[in-house]
């Protein structure tokens, strides 16, 4: 059985910051963001959305009436969860009409998740071979206003559909993982902001890659990869990964169009690797059927993962480009003091404004997440 990623799609949220402003406004020197970073734009979000709403944003796009019917599993993967308990692929169930007899749960290591989802959905449909099995990765990072990390932040959900028979893209099923227990990046349940000790985390995610490499190299010597895509959390870190395991001039080539989108989102955390996969897969003119992708996964604490895709012959037809492209373009620009007012503000205090969203966070009342959805834009 050939399993993989039948479908994928992403939502960027509909605003953003210019990175150069935020430099000036932070007193910094543009060029350490633009260059030092590797950062052009940030996506972020008001109170009205959050993980939920991004995700249903990206779903919307994959899920046909086929899917609703078929789709037996929703794993959630996410490390900014608005709930403790209850897992955010029951709602999203609810909003995109899925089946009832679907399994719902939600998915936790750091921005590792999104490809434990996909190990997890892998076996599922190994064991249920006409299961579809939707995966979200959906996460909204913030570090807070004037803090190191800032300028990292980001915005943003991926959808995939895993399934039998493929049209996108393949599992090898060659993947390599590495654990160790560190404190690089971390966020304790009583706390908004995540902590992050960043030299050590920058050190961390470049000592796991070379960890996972070494032995990915050792166990399969014969893959040859057209491409290798990473976790970014920023896009300067995954180029330093990239000069640290190989000097390829084509793999270097197609990691330019592999940042291309996590240069204007900034750092989604889960989606973040897979984002750069959608940028990658939507700018490259000559990858093809056939090709193997390499996949760099790190979630601090932590653990990494190196696997393999092999990308499916006529893999762009399944792909709407246009579209991911547009929901780049047609973000609105916000100032710097406006994202401070909007991006701080606290999650519980949700007014009824929805500034034209199709879907949105309405209100929370009794501690209960209240959503709309408006139909036919
Ligand atoms: N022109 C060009 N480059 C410049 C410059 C200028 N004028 N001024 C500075 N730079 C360069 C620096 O030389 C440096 O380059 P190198 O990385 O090659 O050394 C780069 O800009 C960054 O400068 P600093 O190291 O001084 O930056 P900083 O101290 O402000 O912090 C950071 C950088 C630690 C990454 C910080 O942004 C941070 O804490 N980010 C959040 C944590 C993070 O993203 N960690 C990544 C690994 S953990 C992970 O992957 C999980 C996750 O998603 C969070």
């Amino acid at each position: 059985m050939k399993i993989g990623i039948d479908k994928i799609s992403m939502d960027v949220s509909n605003k953003y910051i210019s990175i150069e402003e935020l430099a000036l406004k932070r007193g910094v020197e543009v060029a350490k963001f633009l260059k030092g970073i590797g950062q052009n734009q940030m996506s972020v979000v008001s109170k009205n959305q959050d993980i939920i709403t991004l995700a249903y944003m990206a779903a919307k796009d994959i899920v046909d009436d086929f899917d609703r019917e078929h789709i037996d599993l929703i794993i959630f993967a996410t490390e900014s969860s608005v709930d403790e308990s209850k897992a955010a692929s029951i709602y999203l169930k609810n909003y995109l009409g899925i089946n009832d007899y679907c399994k719902c749960i939600e998915m936790k290591q750091a921005c590792f998740s999104a490809t434990a989802a996909l190990d997890f959905a892998k076996a599922h449909v190994s064991m249920n071979e006409n299961s579809r099995v939707l995966v979200i990765a959906s996460d909204i990072s913030r570090y807070g206003i004037n803090t190191s990390g800032e300028v990292t932040q980001g915005a943003g959900a991926i959808a995939m559909i895993v399934s039998n028979g493929p049209r996108i893209l393949e599992f090898n099923n060659d993947e390599v993982a590495y654990t160790e227990d560190i404190m690089d990046f971390w966020r304790p349940t009583y706390s908004k902001y995540a902590f992050v000790d960043g030299k050590f985390s920058v050190e961390r995610y470049l000592g796991c890659l070379d960890k996972v490499w070494q032995r990915y190299r050792q166990k399969h010597s014969l893959i040859e990869l057209k491409a290798i895509c990473f976790h970014v959390p920023y896009t300067k870190l995954a180029r330093k990964g990239l000069e640290n395991i190989t000097v390829n001039e084509n793999i270097m080539e197609e990691f330019i169009h592999s940042i291309n989108f996590n240069k204007r989102v900034g750092n989604i955390y889960t989606g973040s690797l897979y984002l750069s996969l959608l940028s990658l897969l939507s700018n490259t003119e000559t990858l093809k059927g056939g090709d193997n992708i390499g996949m760099y996964s790190y979630g601090s604490g932590a653990v990494a993962e190196f696997y393999s895709l092999k990308l499916v012959k006529g893999y762009k037809e399944y792909l709407n480009i246009d579209l991911f492209k547009e929901k780049l373009d047609l973000r609105k620009k916000v100032s710097i003091e406006e994202y401070e007012t909007i991006f701080f503000e606290e999650s519980t205090d949700v007014e009824n404004n929805s500034e034209g969203l199709e879907f949105y966070l309405k209100n929370i009342l009794d501690h209960k997440r209240i959503y709309e959805l408006r139909k036919e834009q």
